[in-house]
């Protein structure tokens, strides 16, 4: 089989397709992770290299030791990647320390896995162990509206969830641990990844002030869907906010109600 025609290469290159139509990823902008299954690395073990070079990730992650990832290339155009997969896109192996990774198909024409990096793989294992194993994708995306209200909203959780929650009926049945928020930080190293992994132990999604969002999933529809929806809802709020502002919104109360007839656990102390 041609190792592009793999069904966990095929999610991976429409959603990279899927989220440049959305506007959200401006040259460069955004990257992807995906941890692949025992059994889907199974399926195109013959058209991988062995590992030659190892080099350091950057942050200490020993429960993926051994795992695979199909991960962006830094520098790549997520438009390109459907155009030419193994020219913009990697798959890498964990050494088994958790400390080193090497390329072991891919990025043809040389080139590295991601600057944030250390941000994915230190979430994935963070992700790994809460979900029993469940969470595979990890998302970094420059949607518009999400960063323009970093600017205006004060750089609060409760605020942004609420916010956010706010603009549209069964938003906080999509997120309804809310989201976190990281202030600014220089991209791409431990620093940024320490700060997102703090807030990944509670929340699915968090908002990089002035940069963008990142969000996790088990798969790629949910990932995807995560990040569309928090973005809409902020697309939401920039226009209300453009229109003068609420006049009238969803009152705790009607969050408390939605919560009990849709079973979902919302996060108690922004309810107030
Ligand atoms: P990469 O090209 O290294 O993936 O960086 C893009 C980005 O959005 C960094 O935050
Ligand atoms: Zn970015």
């Amino acid at each position: 089989m041609d190792i592009k025609n793999a069904g966990f290469i095929q999610g991976f290159i429409r959603l990279t397709e899927d989220a440049f139509r959305k506007g959200w990823h401006e040259r460069n902008g955004g990257n992807l992770s995906y941890r692949i299954r025992p059994e889907e690395i199974e399926t195109v073990k013959t058209e991988l290299k062995a590992p030659e070079e190892w080099v350091s990730i950057g942050v200490s992650v020993p429960k993926l030791a051994d795992e695979y990832f199909l991960v962006t290339g830094t520098g790549r155009y997520m438009r390109n990647v459907s155009l030419c997969p193994e020219d913009n896109i990697a798959i890498i192996k964990i050494d088994k320390a958790g400390e080193k990774y090497s390329i072991v198909w891919g990025l043809v024409h040389g080139g590295r896995p991601t600057s944030e990096l250390p941000t994915h793989l230190s979430n994935h294992e963070l992700k790994k162990e809460l979900t029993h194993g469940k969470n595979r994708v990890i998302y970094h995306a420059h949607p518009t509206n999400t960063i323009a209200l970093t600017f205006v909203l004060p750089l609060e959780d409760k605020v942004f969830t609420r916010e956010l929650w706010e603009m549209a009926t069964e938003d906080p049945v999509i997120f309804p641990r809310g989201v976190g928020v990281v202030p600014w930080m220089v991209p791409g190293g431990k620093a940024i990844a320490d700060a997102t992994r703090k807030l990944m132990r509670e929340y699915d999604v968090a908002v990089w002030a002035h940069h963008g969002m990142f969000v996790t999933g088990e798969n790629f529809d949910e990932a995807f869907g995560l990040m569309d929806t928090v973005e809409k809802a902020a697309e939401i709020c920039v226009k209300v906010r453009s229109m003068g502002g609420k006049k009238q919104t969803i009152t705790s109360q009607n969050f408390k109600d939605l919560a009990r007839d849709f079973q979902v656990d919302l996060r108690e102390e922004f309810l107030d």
